[in-house]
């Protein structure tokens, strides 16, 4: 049976995750929503997470999706708990372990995580990654200018600089939140890389029918339609529809 997969994140960034997945599973049937309305989600509390994704679920759950990816790693190092617990008649995928799973392949040994202020201060990562393998050295830096310079399509590489110029010994960098991968090219080529997508791509194997036909995107943007289809036409080669939720 084709699934129907739900996947969301506070704007453009988890379309760097939706992209992957219908690359490897163009059968089935996807909703995205970027709730451009509330970014960014970075700087938000655990209250008004809960409250922006049960909108987004609810939703997702009157179209009788069947498996939600949630494409940030806000929302899943701060709520992740809170909505397998709310939604249980829903498959539930994150960002944070199938990161973890991608980062621990690798066997490196000193990583630096970077991510929104609300993933880092959930600490969420080092967590993670220590009670897998407690030798490994995890960094962790909060990298908030990122999100609103990737939105606004400025210029982040001088940023970018700035903020990794004091990691001069580390081997790999996770980048803890999804929007990320698109601006991975300005980062140190020499280093490890690791996303949030290609541990996803894994994760939902186990829920994929081979057998069923192409399947179907739809993009929908919380907030304004023009600026948002700017991008997502860049990565996804189609136009978004505004939604209000
Ligand atoms: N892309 C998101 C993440 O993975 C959230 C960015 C934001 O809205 O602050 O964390």
């Amino acid at each position: 049976m084709k699934n129907k997969i739900g996947v969301f994140d506070s704007g453009i960034g988890g379309l760097t995750v939706l992209k992957e997945i219908y690359k490897h599973y163009p059968n089935e049937d996807y909703i995205y929503i970027g709730d451009n309305k509330n970014l960014p989600y970075g700087e938000k509390t655990k209250e008004q997470l809960l409250m922006y994704a049960s909108k987004i679920f609810d939703y997702f759950i009157k179209e009788k999706v069947n498996i939600v990816v949630i494409a940030c790693n806000t929302m899943c190092s701060n709520v992740f708990s809170e909505l397998t617990n709310k939604y249980k008649n829903v498959n539930i995928i994150g960002v944070i372990d199938a990161t973890v799973d991608s980062f621990i392949k690798e066997n490196k040994s000193n990583v630096l995580v970077i991510g929104t202020t609300a993933t880092i201060k959930s600490n969420i990562y080092e967590k993670k990654i220590k009670s897998i393998n407690s030798n490994i050295n995890v960094y962790s830096l909060p990298t908030p200018k990122l999100v609103p310079l990737i939105e606004n399509m400025e210029d982040v590489k001088d940023t970018i600089d700035e903020y990794l110029k004091p990691y001069d010994n580390i081997d790999s960098i996770i980048l803890g939140c999804t929007h990320y991968k698109l601006i991975d090219k300005y980062i140190n080529k020499n280093i490890k890389l690791i996303n949030s997508s290609d541990g996803v791509v894994s994760k939902l194997k186990e829920y994929i029918n081979t057998d069923s036909k192409k399947g179907s995107i739809k993009i929908y943007t919380t907030g304004a339609l023009n600026e948002f289809n700017i991008l997502c036409n860049k990565i996804m080669n189609m136009n978004a529809e505004f939604i209000e939720l």
